[in-house]
């Protein structure tokens, strides 16, 4: 939701802090700011952009911490964004998360206490404004605040005469990472990647202290170890190589991250699927019911392969909205696994409901892009997508490569339980290994859909409709182009639109069909009909069947079985960004939204 980046070392600290900021904009970009630490503490920090924030180029300062924030408790103003002070500006601290008990805590300082800012932040400087005056160290002050503390939260903080940076993690993700004489700290690796790719990440209750030379951990009032690992991280996979949109490039990287993500996963032979989950087979194969868990986009990839999972592995599947999950009694929680899907593995819906079905007794498996992430953390087992850094705030590959891993695990699941003949498995893992070149047919169409887009840049309103695994999709699209364009769009499953929404169509509502096989289409094809004779413009996006007389423009995808409408979804996103475009939306930054949403 907010980033948080912080470095030590021998460098000029402004301007690291600077580059770690804008490698983490993704995160939040309504405010920024940066505090350079040492014997005087100075902060910049102004509401907008992190590329609109100045200060000194050589500072002179060799500690700071910075901030990109996405407003939770106050309006992104210059007065709100982060480093939130002391009364004497000597103490500065950055925060991701939220201070649930904030308000008691401003009650009980602000007789002593001079506020600036309407954040939960601002509460934290001022009570270790207070400890500090106890002739404490930087990390027992920040130990003893983060005691009165409740809710969720990263924090840094920079002290005038204190060495370091003294960081503290509770339910917001922080990373630490290591240089020659130098550390760094943040939110996400992505912040410091050029720089190192050996890290540690905190765990919950962790404090730090980060000095040039070394890093002391604490956690519970003893010194803790945490493993450093080495990430694979291609820095140049996170910058935008050439494309005007970070949205654009990871559009375009999707065959490869397919590639990625099937990657020594499947034997053509045997039919058989090769994953690393520390899930026994026992275990499996007594499964009754998995219920998957997710939000946005990742809630659609669950949907996608509800139908594949139930059909296949023979057990009873339903996809919840994170938010909205409750583990109901009737269901026997040792004969159920609980899937969350979160490409950042950080989302606190996500988390929460996770960590419901963990103290439920139910086993838990995490389908994340994300290293190291909480939700690795705290579920049972975990399965990578391998989509590589997705930094666009519109989910794209993460969703082809989240719909793909869970394909992968239906196949799993579905011989382990032996409900799946060889024969079965072929046609899904064929249909799995045609993606990426399926994929790359429709991003070479590119100029046709672009032309298509720009015709109905004008329209409000969009409709998508679709079937089965197509219906899923046509949701997936529709938010795809709402969340980027700002038009309304919604998706429907295409027999409902005689239920009720063919009221609102009309020949300014453009209506997006998935056409294509897998996705039931001679039965869309009756919808198709019904919106036409309303008037409406339709886009069909086909694979063998004809519809072109039916339809006003067409996107053709390969007939490629069951991921049939992955490769139309690509089609739409292509569109979406299209339509955005010709708009001028703010295409990788939308307004009010952020890449990793923190906040329950
Ligand atoms: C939309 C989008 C969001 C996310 C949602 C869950 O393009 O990206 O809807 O899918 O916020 O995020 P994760 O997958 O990180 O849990």
């Amino acid at each position: 939701m907010c980033g948080i980046t912080g470095y030590v070392g021998g460098e000029d600290s402004g301007e690291i802090v600077h580059e770690g900021l804008k490698n983490l904009e993704y995160r939040g970009y309504d405010s920024a700011g940066v505090a350079l630490g040492g014997e005087t503490i100075q902060v910049h920090k102004r509401e907008g952009e992190v590329s609109e924030l100045e200060f000194p180029e050589t500072s002179g300062h060799t500690v700071g911490i910075g901030h990109t924030r996405w407003s939770t408790h106050g309006e992104p103003t210059q007065e709100n964004a982060h480093p939130h002070t002391d009364c004497r500006d000597e103490i500065a601290v950055v925060h991701n998360g939220i201070i649930e008990n904030y308000e008691e805590l401003k009650e009980e300082l602000q007789a002593a206490h001079f506020f600036e800012s309407e954040t939960d932040t601002e509460v934290v400087p001022h009570l270790l404004e207070d400890e500090l005056d106890d002739d404490v160290s930087l990390r027992a002050a920040v130990h003893r605040v983060v005691q009165r503390l409740e809710g969720s939260f990263a924090l840094a903080v920079t002290a005038a005469g204190h060495d370091g940076i003294v960081v503290a993690r509770e339910d917001s993700p922080l990373v630490i990472g290591y240089g020659e004489n130098e550390h760094f700290v943040a939110s996400d690796v992505t912040a410091f990647a050029e720089h190192t790719r050996e890290v540690s990440f905190l765990e919950n209750g962790d404090i730090a202290l980060i000095t040039n030379d070394s890093v002391t951990i604490h956690n519970d009032g003893s010194v803790v170890e945490r493993p450093v690992e080495t990430v694979e991280w291609d820095a140049t996979a996170a910058e935008k190589g050439g494309y005007e949109h970070y949205m654009l490039k990871e559009i375009h990287e999707q065959p490869q991250a397919l590639r990625q993500t099937l990657s020594g996963r499947i034997d053509d032979l045997s039919g058989d699927v090769t994953l690393d989950i520390d899930l026994p087979e026992p275990y499996l194969q007594s499964l009754e019911e998995i219920q998957i868990v997710a939000c946005g986009t990742s809630y659609h990839a669950g949907l996608y392969v509800r139908d594949l999972l139930e059909q296949y592995a023979d057990i009873r599947v339903s996809v919840e909205l994170a938010s909205e999950y409750d583990f109901r009694g009737g269901r026997d929680p040792w004969r159920t696994l609980v899937v969350a899907i979160t490409q950042s593995g950080e989302t606190a819906d996500t988390l929460s409901a996770l960590r419901e079905a963990n103290r439920s007794g139910a086993r838990t498996l995490a389908l994340t892009n994300t290293v190291g992430s909480t939700v690795t953390r705290d579920a049972d087992a975990t399965l990578y997508i391998r989509a590589g850094p997705e930094i666009g705030v519109a989910a794209t590959k993460t969703f082809v490569s989240q719909v793909a891993t869970a394909t992968l695990f239906t196949v799993y699941l579905a011989r382990v339980r032996g409900a799946m003949s060889v024969s079965q498995a072929s046609e899904i893992l064929e249909s799995l290994n045609a993606l990426p070149g399926a994929v790359q047919q429709v991003l070479d169409n590119n100029d046709h859909i672009e032309a298509v887009a720009n015709e109905y840049a004008d329209s409000r309103s969009f409709f998508y409709i679709g079937r089965a695994s197509g219906y899923s999709v046509a949701l997936e699209s529709a938010l795809k182009l709402k969340e980027i364009s700002y038009d309304h769009a919604e998706g429907f499953a295409a027999g409902e639109l005689k239920h009720g929404p063919l009221a609102l169509v009309d020949e300014d509502t453009p209506v997006i069909a998935l056409l294509t096989d897998h996705a039931a289409s001679s039965e869309t094809v009756n919808s198709v009909k019904e919106v036409k004779s309303r008037g409406a413009p339709v886009i069909g996006v086909s694979s063998d069947i004809e519809t072109t007389s039916l339809v006003d423009e067409q996107f053709d995808v390969a007939d490629i079985g069951p991921m049939e409408p992955v490769v139309a979804n690509v089609a739409l996103q292509l569109f979406a960004y299209h339509v955005a475009n010709e708009k001028g939306r703010s295409i990788d930054k939308p307004r009010n939204l952020a890449k990793s949403v923190t906040v329950e």
